[in-house]
């Protein structure tokens, strides 16, 4: 397994790779690796000829009073778990070597962004499509593997990568969790054990609404307000937003008729976590 750091060694190795025939399968990661990412890989590792993974936790993506200088890092870890994982290639480029200090381009997705975390996360998927684009144009890869953990995200990426014609497919992997049912996230490691407890309160949220759903609830201020009380019974977790959304538009919905993404985001005192499920009518 090679590391590299410099993005232009890195441009003209998977360039070579891909003239010589290789395909390659790209899992974009900020690190501190866990099994959720760790799906991805194999599901890269399953059908690449070389598989490369990304650590950058990357600034652009966090605003001016979130955790980009406390997000967690453990670089030994990851190298490890990655050699683990049969990766060929780990790429973890500095931040001064991604982005030229006067850089003034960036790439905007104007719908689908200014939803759910894009509401409250202002400039966040600007920084995530900035980045990944450059990721594709560093690694080139032949497809690139996403969790639906992030599923704003996944569908954001899908968008960009469709309307500015990408030579990327994009694969995504299922939403892997703890024992009991807490979704997996780097940031998880930052919850106290009181608010670990409590964590669990958004899978909850979400077993409510699907039960619900399978009885044949199809009001979505009621699945909402089913969820909220789920949630309000975690005295730690303050609620950003509980949201059922047109699955492809992510624009709000009243009923339940297509495929509907239910997803939550959670304020704990350590991190702000999310979840999702999708309810198919
Ligand atoms: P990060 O949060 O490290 O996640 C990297 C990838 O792992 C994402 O595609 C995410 O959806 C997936 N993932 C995280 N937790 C998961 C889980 N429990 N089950 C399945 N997949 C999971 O997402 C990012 O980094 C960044 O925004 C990035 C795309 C790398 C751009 O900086």
């Amino acid at each position: 397994m090679r590391t590299l750091r410099d993005p232009a060694e890195m441009q003209s190795w998977a360039l070579e790779q891909r003239r010589v025939g290789h395909s390659i399968g790209l899992v974009p990661t900020m690190g501190f690796l866990h099994d959720g990412h760790l799906s991805l890989v194999k599901k890269a590792r399953a059908s690449a000829d070389l598989v490369c993974v990304s650590i950058f936790v990357n600034p652009t993506q966090f605003g001016p009073n979130e955790d980009f200088s406390t997000y967690p890092r453990d670089w030994e870890r990851d190298e490890a778990l990655c050699r683990q994982a049969g990766v060929d290639l780990i790429f973890a480029p500095a931040p001064e070597a991604v982005y030229a200090a006067d850089a003034s381009v960036s790439v905007v997705e104007k719908r689908l962004a200014t939803r759910l975390c894009g509401a409250s996360r202002p400039g966040h998927f600007e920084g995530v499509c900035t980045v990944v684009a450059k990721l594709f144009n560093l690694t080139q890869p032949t497809f690139a593997v996403f969790g639906e953990k992030d599923a704003q995200q996944l569908r954001i990426i899908r968008r960009m990568v469709r309307d500015l014609n990408i030579p990327v497919e994009i694969v995504s992997g299922p939403i892997v969790r703890e024992s009991d049912g807490l979704a997996m996230s780097s940031r998880n490691a930052r919850l106290r054990s009181d608010e670990r407890g409590q964590a669990v309160c958004l899978r909850r949220a979400l077993d409510t609404v699907e039960s619900a759903f399978a009885r044949g609830e199809r009001s979505a201020d009621a699945l909402r307000s089913a969820a909220l009380a789920e949630i309000a019974r975690a005295p730690l977790a303050r609620v950003d937003y509980v949201d059922l959304v047109d699955d492809v538009t992510l624009e709000p919905v009243s009923r339940i008729e297509a495929p509907v993404l239910c997803a939550l985001a959670v304020h704990f005192p350590s991190a702000r976590l999310i979840d999702n499920a999708v309810l198919k009518g």
